[in-house]
């Protein structure tokens, strides 16, 4: 099956016993036992629902992995993911990755040994030379958030191999609908599905998808022995959402196009990032490795100029958290998303106080554009 189809049909289609065309919402915590030595398939929720059964086996489906686990959030998988590590590994992180993940790594797994090493995951020939017998893994974002640095996966795939590491990828901003990191030799997958996939801003969710057997009963064992898992009321708006990705993303990715392109022309703007522009350092990478450039954009307001009434006077566009939603939403990343990251890095990395992200909606184009212009010209 094609994606978009995949997309519709994919993992449990529907409900067998019904013909519903969705999966029921099983809302229920525990399953009759009957005989006293059977061996059902469900016992307890935190150990495995139908409805988020459903989810897990789509996403995996959907990033052609061996397995996959929803969580209650973003932050919930990717927590889950790093407890795979004991005291003493190190894993290498990219300098610029959500700030969140930054801060569970800086400040909570070091509370267990758990270190950590940055390193500019949009040039990797330094990256080899980090690697000693501590480090036990490499975890990326391409495209980064929020600076659109993008990262080579196959390449670092074949040196996470070769130094037997495990690869990881947050796949958030790219969706499997434009980007399979296991396909490019990523051994983990993690998701912010609050973001693209449930697509509505309606949900807070996350999953992880491993490539083998082993790291699948590894994570089974973490999810149900911590419990942060989703819910079945969210893992039904997940599927839901996830129904119609093809259909948003495509737009997503056109009026991206063409927000970009206007506010590079801009006075008011001194930079853009976004991965679709051909002089951008990473475009042949992500023309390699990913069938779009996505939705967001970053750009870097004059240093003159009022960032904060810019923000404060957008009407369409929200000025609020998060992204991948069909709204258009903007945020700073330097006292909102990024605030967990220390002031020195952000301004080593370029995310200084006249940053904005903006994840382009589905919106008319024009609106948003005219939105931005009214904005602009205050
Ligand atoms: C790239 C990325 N990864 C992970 C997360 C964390 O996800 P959540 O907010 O669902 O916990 C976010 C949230 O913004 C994100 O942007």
């Amino acid at each position: 099956m094609k994606i978009e189809s995949l997309l519709i049909h994919g993992g449990i289609d529907g409900d067998a016993r019904t013909g519903a065309v969705n999966v029921p919402i099983y809302q229920t915590s525990t399953f009759k036992k009957g005989k006293f030595d059977s061996d059902n398939a469900y016992e307890y929720s935190r150990s495995g629902n139908p409805t988020r059964e459903a989810v897990e086996k789509l996403i995996t489906d959907l990033e052609q992995g061996y397995a996959g686990f929803a969580f209650a959030s973003g932050m919930a998988a990717t927590t889950a993911t790093l407890s795979l590590f004991k005291t003493g590994d190190r894993i290498l992180i990219s300098n610029n990755i959500y700030g969140g993940t930054f801060r569970v790594i800086d400040k909570y797994f070091n509370n267990f040994g758990i270190h950590y090493t940055l390193f500019d995951s949009s040039d990797i020939t330094q990256l080899e030379n980090k690697i000693d017998d501590s480090v036990k893994a490499i975890f990326i974002e391409t495209p980064t958030n929020p600076l659109m640095g993008i990262t080579d996966i196959v390449a670092v795939a074949k040196i996470a191999k070769k130094n037997n590491l495990l690869l990881i990828v947050d796949n958030t901003f790219m969706t499997p609908y434009l980007q399979k990191p296991i396909t490019l030799g990523a051994d983990i997958v993690i998701h912010s599905a609050t973001k693209y996939l449930s697509g509505h801003s309606d949900l807070i969710a996350g999953l992880v998808v491993v490539n083998n057997k082993e790291l699948a009963e590894r994570i089974v064992f973490i999810q149900n022995s911590t419990g942060g898992i989703l819910s079945p009321f969210d893992s039904f708006l997940l599927i839901r959402g996830i129904k119609t990705l093809a259909l948003r993303m495509d737009r997503h990715n056109s009026n991206a196009k063409v927000v970009s392109e206007f506010l590079r022309d801009r006075k008011e703007v001194e930079k853009v990032y976004y991965p679709g522009f051909v002089d951008h350092p990473g475009h042949k990478i992500q023309e390699k490795q990913a069938n779009g450039y996505g939705g967001i954009i970053s750009f870097v307001l004059n240093k003159d100029y009022d960032y904060k009434k810019f923000l404060e006077s957008l009407e369409l566009i929200t000025f609020g958290e998060s992204l991948g939603g069909v709204e258009s939403l903007i945020c700073h990343p330097a006292t909102m998303t990024h605030a967990a990251i220390p002031y020195e890095i952000r301004q080593e990395i370029g995310i200084t106080d006249h940053l904005v992200r903006l994840s382009v909606g589905v919106e008319n184009v024009s609106d948003i554009v005219a939105d931005l212009t009214r904005a602009l010209e205050l």
